[in-house]
């Protein structure tokens, strides 16, 4: 280690907390978070913007002009993007403040009080940085609280803080909406496929659900470092919802070759399309790939839910998507093995995904 990184503080699984880094005000970036490549250059685009928004309770119309119309902004938000930001989405506005409330209060608390809920090595719930397996690999500019809600068995209560002292009332009743938001789009995503509304409902069994909480304090050179390192999601659907006033930072990869930044639309939620749905579609709606950038003056949060299949489901490619122009690319697997391999690998772009293909 460098005479000059001997400051850097390291927490109980030794990784770098870099709300810490930040407190020692200095400007040099510890080499563990310096990219050997400089992440590909992002193109601002103009058609940033494009990023189709979908209006949910037009949706929750059933039938009409309307309603197909934003149906077939479905079909091309899930075909071309695999992402969509949508609005009228039910979510009760209070709460989506009170989480982002309470969320601050926990990543402001001291990193003594934070370590109560450290999260283990090698583990994905708790407070910490996930997906990091050895030594010498690049560092994400970001500190990480994740915590599974549902099934009861997946939870760790242990984890769940006491400080702030709302915080577990908050991610309840949060989830709970979250919830009934995913079931709608998931039905909806069903019927935009031609399938019956309840298709994935009746395949998920009681579905997991799982939210972690992004931090990423500003960088003084954000140009060397990853927020959040590509990947797509193992769920079948996410939903991400950013703090008011955060700065740009989520980017998507367009046509995998152009990253692309997603302007936040206020009291939008963007979704994005998982692992899981690529799979049952035969590749007909991917889950795209994307990653997290640092700003150099603001902090960003993100809270992300991951909703996906039990972990007893068996998966594989619908009958209704293979045929001798689509080929079946997916084998059939457990869920749970799945996700099990999706946690103990880096986030490497859509890398865990080859674990499905034929
Ligand atoms: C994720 C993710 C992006 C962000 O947590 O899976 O993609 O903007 N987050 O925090
Ligand atoms: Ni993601």
């Amino acid at each position: 280690m460098a005479p000059h990184e001997s400051f850097i503080p390291t927490i109980n699984n030794g990784h770098i907390d870099v709300q810490e880094l930040g407190k020692a005000n200095s400007t040099s970036i510890p080499q563990r978070f310096i990219r050997d490549h400089i992440p590909t250059p992002t193109t601002f685009l103009s058609f940033s913007n494009d990023i189709p928004v979908v209006d949910l309770s037009t949706l929750c119309k059933g039938s009409g002009g309307e309603f197909n119309y934003e149906i077939s902004k479905l079909v091309s938000s899930c075909q071309e993007w695999g992402f969509f930001q949508v609005v009228n989405h039910g979510i009760d506005l209070n709460m989506i403040e009170s989480m982002e409330n309470v969320t601050m209060e926990f990543f402001n608390l001291p990193l003594e009080e934070k370590q109560k809920y450290s999260m283990a090595p090698g583990g994905i719930q708790g407070y910490g940085q996930a997906f990091v397996f050895s030594d010498d690999q690049k560092l994400d500019w970001c500190n990480m609280f994740a915590l599974a809600v549902i099934p009861d068995f997946m939870r760790q209560a242990d984890l769940w803080p006491t400080r702030p002292a709302k915080f577990s009332e908050t991610l309840e009743e949060y989830s709970k909406q979250v919830r009934i938001l995913c079931q709608k789009l998931l039905s909806f995503i069903a019927i935009s496929l031609g399938l019956n509304a309840n298709t994935f409902e009746e395949m998920f069994g009681e579905s997991v659900q799982a939210t972690r909480m992004n931090y990423y304090p500003p960088c003084p050179k954000p140009e060397l470092v990853m927020g959040l390192s590509p990947h797509s999601d193992g769920s079948a659907l996410t939903v991400l919802q950013q703090r008011k006033g955060s700065p740009v930072g989520l980017q998507i990869l367009k046509d995998g070759d152009t990253w692309v930044p997603v302007q936040p639309i206020p009291e939008a939620l963007v979704i994005n399309i998982g692992d899981t749905i690529e799979v049952l579609t035969n590749g007909k709606y991917k889950s795209v790939e994307h990653r997290a950038v640092a700003d150099k003056e603001m902090d960003r949060l993100s809270i992300v839910t991951f909703y996906a299949p039990s972990y007893d489901i068996e998966l594989g490619p619908m009958k209704e998507f293979i045929n001798e122009n689509n080929p079946c690319k997916y084998k059939r697997y457990n869920h749970g093995e799945y996700s099990h391999h999706y946690v103990t690998n880096k986030l490497q772009g859509k890398k865990t995904l080859e674990f499905a293909k034929i």
